[in-house]
């Protein structure tokens, strides 16, 4: 399995290269399989569920406000496209290696090791930001339920400084953080049902919205139409990007999944595509019901429902984003915590960091950390910012990913794919193209964060990460071939490259 390369000095792909191409082999002996339960729907359910959250319960309507106006759907839209782009690039990993399914093994098995760790140790940031930031947009709408039982907070707790006037600490969005990481240190996981189920209550809740909140539009609020020009639909687009991943969180669910080679990829581009589609029509919704200068960008539908006489309509809305955005936390924090658990078992943190609870099987130190530093985000920043800071960080993943595809096709054409990019090499390129443009429009201190994040990743790998490495997996790179066979599908790889198409 363990193939050794000793090529190369310090930067190459040989044992002692920081590029050599480390792979952990798969880590559950066959017995301890998960049951294969999930189709194409089920897993395509997942994917909606992972998209769909703050992005457009709350950021949709700050974009609208502040930056977009109306033409936030085009916002939405920019977003979508790029998102798209490197969807295809993940759906043909999840095609090749349906069980190693994070950017960080792709990057790592194609690109190397100090590749791998860079974008290992920026999804680590990006999910802490996601789960702070979708704790926040359920902040909104829990103190709009409170609000509506009569039950009014003191202001300095509503919110992050900077975020409103009053405001000192988003005291919800916290315990939020801290209650989702002490539900999945008990060993207590939203499993693929509750997740299903969850999903299903939030398509309803979009569709309620959509159907409801049509026949609401008044087509005077969607003139203008894009108050802050073309600009301010794509400085938009930066932050709704917020909105357009998730589908990445996806191939957790592979070892659940009755046919993960098959189905995977495709359920990564149809949960995006339904997610577009009902994106755009609440964006007509939000911005024809209420003029976007009166856009609530905390509760935004919830409180647009209200302004036009309907506050039932508004509180079942808040009820189904609060549970429907609670998935994405769930998913998110499981996913930071598993991925830590990852980097701590291939040596490139400390094995404490990983180290399962002895009773619940949980990495509860990471969960821990997540939580705590997830919740002082979630307090402190305002949402924008958060969502900034994730979007930089996933922006980066996508552009990785999106290389590493081309070099995957050119290098190893032979890998059998359930599922191929079309318009290679022009889609990945594009992908990259557009994520790096997206990210130019981030803030400055946006970026600074990010630079200094990265480089403390550096310093972490300089000082620990490539020596321990050498210690934990000697001698080389796995295989990709291997790993994709040992991957685990009850399709053959045989049978899977028979079903090869091109999109
Ligand atoms: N796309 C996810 C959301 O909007 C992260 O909450």
């Amino acid at each position: 399995m363990v193939s050794s390369e000793t090529s190369g000095g310090l930067f190459g792909t040989g044992e002692r290269g920081v590029f050599r191409r480390t792979l952990p082999a798969p880590e559950e002996p066959q017995g301890r399989r998960m049951n294969r339960v999930l189709g194409l729907t089920q897993l395509t359910l997942i994917g909606v569920g992972a998209i769909i959250g703050a992005g457009i319960f709350s950021l949709a309507g700050a974009v609208a406000r502040n930056v977009a106006g109306p033409a936030v759907l085009v916002s939405f839209l920019i977003a979508g496209v790029a998102s798209l782009c490197a969807a295809f690039a993940y759906a043909e990993f999840a095609g090749m290696v349906p069980r190693a399914g994070s950017s960080y093994t792709y990057g790592a098995a194609v690109l190397g090791e100090l590749v791998g760790w860079i974008i290992g140790w920026d999804l680590l940031l990006e999910y802490t930001a996601i789960v702070a930031a979708v704790s926040i947009g359920m902040s909104g709408y829990v103190g709009y339920l409170l609000n509506a039982v009569g039950l009014q907070l003191p202001v300095w707790m509503l919110g992050a400084p900077g975020s409103g006037e009053g405001h000192r600490v988003d005291l919800i969005a916290m315990l939020i953080c801290l209650g989702v990481a002490w539900l999945l240190n008990r060993g207590t996981r939203t499993s693929a049902r509750v997740d299903v189920v969850l999903t299903v209550v939030k398509i309803a809740v979009v569709l309620l919205v959509v159907v409801v909140g049509l026949m609401q539009v008044k087509t005077s609020n969607l003139t203008p139409f894009a108050p802050f020009g073309f600009g301010g639909a794509v400085a938009g687009a930066a932050t709704v990007f917020f909105a357009v991943f998730g589908y990445d969180a996806l191939s957790t669910a592979a070892e659940e999944s009755v046919q993960a080679r098959k189905h995977l990829p495709k359920a990564m581009i149809l949960s995006l595509a339904i997610s577009m589609v009902l994106y755009v029509l609440a964006c007509v919704v939000l911005t024809g019901m209420v003029n976007y200068t009166e856009v609530d960008p905390k509760s935004g539908f919830s409180a647009a429902f209200s302004s036009v006489g309907l506050g039932g309509v508004g509180i079942v809305v808040a009820i189904g984003a609060v549970l429907g955005i609670v998935t994405v936390s769930f998913s998110f924090m499981l996913g930071a915590s598993r991925l830590w658990y990852a980097l701590s078992r291939d040596g490139l943190t400390p094995k404490w960091f990983g180290e399962l609870h002895p009773k619940r099987r949980v990495p509860h130190r990471a969960t821990w950390i997540i939580g705590v530093a997830s919740a002082a985000l979630a307090g402190l920043v305002p949402v924008q910012e958060v969502a900034e800071l994730t979007n930089i960080g996933v922006l980066l993943a996508f552009v990785i990913v999106s290389a590493a595809v081309v070099v995957i096709r050119y290098r190893r054409p032979d890998l059998p794919r359930s599922f191929r990019c079309p318009g290679m090499p022009v889609v990945p390129i594009l992908g990259i193209g557009f994520s790096v443009w997206l990210m130019s429009f981030l803030a400055l201190e946006t970026w600074l964060r990010l630079l200094g994040w990265l480089l403390v990743g550096m310093l972490v790998y300089v000082l620990y990460g490539y020596r321990n490495t050498r210690k934990v997996l000697p001698g080389g790179s796995v295989d990709l071939a291997e790993l994709s066979r040992l991957a685990g599908d009850d399709q053959p790889v045989a049978a899977a490259s028979t079903t090869t198409k091109e999109l």
